[in-house]
């Protein structure tokens, strides 16, 4: 089956790995420092705070702005769960905006109109790695998280997504462009909130004994200074990254050249329409590739490249659908994708024959239903 997903890891991240074993350290340490100096040198920022995930970087980013209890988050309803649940699990309100067809991103033109006395903050995620429309979003006036789990390599005017809000996130899950096994990053241009994120991520503990026994002599008592889960990461996870890291370009170049083979062979099909690309002054992460059906056929070309052998699926279902999160509000273009979408394979470890294979069984399946 070929994958729509995939990571391709090897003798780079099995040398980390081996050193860490050598070492016998496991949790976090010295190669967590080590991805955080890496992360932030390439993004060009001060600071990065590595976390176990995406989602509970997600958590700790909507803590960081303290709103009050009940306040509204305006984000896109076509994306991951932990977005929304990052919302609720700090006692504030979701509110779903729809997104462009093109891009399955939020713009101004869905936000304002979701804009009450309530509303405390934004939560924009660059789906696939397209950057959103930062600066018009910023304008609106409210603090900006940027989801850019989609987005590590993408960037605006030569600075990185996530660096651009007031406060970025990362996944490094299994299936992202660069790698921790699981794993994520939160960042931010306010020096107080990183220090804070870097302070409450081992279960609210300030921090060590050692530090906070200077006075006292007694290390082994804590400084808990917050209510918070351990989100730590581990030595294992960013030995991963950090050899992600030595190839991550390479990786990027590989996923445009895959991106750029779908656009051409599908850019004049008459029954599906491409995603839309990079703008000049952007660069995009090729994190997946989407197609969009002018048919009913959406499934039934899921279905049928399944029995071929080629694995599809739709990111993302929307969140206002869903039965924890429904609500009775109509998201035109989120309930169209819902239909009409199809993410296909890109990863870096598809080879060029797994690229033509699903380019042409879609052809394929276009000659004789479409
Ligand atoms: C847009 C988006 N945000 C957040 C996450 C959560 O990341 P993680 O899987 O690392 O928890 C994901 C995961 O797929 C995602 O796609």
């Amino acid at each position: 089956m070929i994958s729509l997903f995939g990571s391709k890891v090897g003798c780079e991240e099995m040398q980390e790995i081996q050193s860490s074993i050598e070492q016998q350290w496991l949790g976090i340490g010295k190669k967590c420092a080590d991805f955080e100096s890496m992360m932030a040198k390439r993004l060009r920022i001060n600071d990065f705070v590595m976390v176990n995930s995406g989602s509970n970087a997600l958590l700790l980013a909507v803590k960081l702005f303290n709103l009050p209890q009940g306040s509204e988050v305006i984000l896109p309803s076509y994306t991951w769960v932990s977005c929304a649940h990052a919302i609720v699990l700090n006692g504030l309100k979701p509110v779903f905006c729809d997104v462009d067809l093109d891009t399955c991103n939020i713009s101004r033109k869905h936000i304002e109109p979701l804009i009450t006395s309530k509303t405390k903050a934004i939560m924009i995620v660059h789906y696939a790695g397209k950057p959103v429309g930062m600066q018009d979003i910023m304008d609106l006036g409210f603090p900006v998280i940027e989801d850019a789990a989609h987005a590590v390599d993408s960037k605006i005017n030569e600075k990185y997504c996530g660096t651009i809000g007031d406060i970025g996130i990362y996944s490094f899950d299994a299936v992202k462009n660069l790698t921790t096994a699981d794993g994520g990053g939160v960042v931010s241009r306010r020096d107080d909130f990183v220090k804070y994120a870097r302070s409450i991520r081992y279960c609210g503990i300030a921090k060590s004994g050692f530090d906070t026994s200077k006075n006292t002599g007694r290390w082994w008592e804590h400084n808990i200074v917050d209510f918070f889960p351990k989100v730590i990461p581990n030595d294992i996870c960013a030995s991963i990254g950090i050899g992600q890291l030595k190839k991550l370009d390479e990786f990027q170049d590989y996923r445009k050249r895959i991106w750029e083979k779908y656009d051409k062979a599908f850019s004049k099909v008459s029954w599906l329409n491409i995603p839309k690309g990079p703008d000049k002054n952007e660069q995009h992460s090729y994190f997946t590739y989407f197609i969009r059906l002018n048919n009913d056929k959406r499934d039934a070309l899921a279905r049928y490249l399944y029995a071929q052998g080629i694995y599809t699926s739709v990111r993302y279902h929307p969140l206002h659908l869903n039965k924890i999160y429904k609500t009775d509000t109509c998201l035109r273009n989120c309930e169209k994708l819902n239909e009409t979408a199809l993410n296909i394979p890109l990863h870096p470890n598809l080879s060029a024959a797994d690229v033509e294979k699903v380019i042409s069984e879609i052809k394929n399946f276009g000659k004789q239903y479409c």
